[in-house]
């Protein structure tokens, strides 16, 4: 069944709004699934996404979409494979560098929502042309930070951005208050070196911390 893109980019917006931040996860062990899921979840975010950068990555969507409290969604989608993969282990959304056509259209059919990236006016404007008004702006930093968010929010306003790449917690609050923003993705609330220490405590800290920002 084809779903509407206007339908997919306003749940991913929800998704989006659930918390400031939504961690941008790289697991290697699949056995960090559960108790990093659990940490970050109690810690206030419960939006997740996990990269399918690692051979384990559907393996740990499959555990941590079993998590009480949480929405698992997979991130790095780059080809309908990884859509109808990241569908199958159980992601209720997903996220992208970039869009092609062939991407959004496997998003449509799974009835997956989207998060598409984009770094310009124009490709914001095509993904809006074609229904998406919520997206990622990738690589937020290189491709101008705030400065650049808050440009967009002139000419755009219609369209929502969830930052992602270089924001930390220094910088979070000022992307947190563009206009344009609904909330940013980053890695550092879960730190590989903490994952791998199973220091979940320490996590959960990092999570509560970034769930207090904005
Ligand atoms: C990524 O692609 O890994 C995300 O953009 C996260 O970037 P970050 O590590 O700068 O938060």
């Amino acid at each position: 069944m084809t779903h509407t893109p206007q339908e997919l980019s306003a749940k991913a917006r929800t998704i989006c709004e659930m918390a400031p931040i939504v961690p941008v996860l790289v697991v290697d062990d699949v056995t960090a699934a559960d108790p990093l899921a659990k940490a970050l979840i109690s810690g206030g975010l419960p939006a997740l996404e996990v990269t399918l950068r690692t051979p384990a990555a559907l393996d740990v969507i499959r555990v941590m979409s079993q998590v009480p409290g949480g929405m698992v969604g997979a991130g790095t989608l780059i080809t309908p494979e990884d859509v109808r993969a990241a569908k199958e282990a159980g992601a209720t959304f997903g996220v992208s560098p970039g869009a092609t056509d062939a991407l959004i259209a496997a998003c449509e059919d799974e009835g997956l929502p989207l998060l598409p990236g984009a770094a310009t006016a124009s490709e914001a404007m095509a993904l809006l042309e074609r229904g998406y008004a919520m997206l990622k702006f990738f690589p937020a930093e290189a491709s101008g930070g705030v400065p650049a968010l808050k440009s967009l929010a002139s000419p755009l306003p219609q369209i929502s951005f969830c930052p992602t790449g270089g924001v930390n917690p220094k910088n979070a609050p000022e992307y947190l208050a563009c206009a344009n923003v609904v909330c940013a993705g980053g890695s550092w609330v879960a730190p590989k070196d903490m994952v791998a220490a199973g220091d979940w405590a320490g996590i959960e800290a990092l999570a509560r911390d970034a769930a207090k920002l904005g």
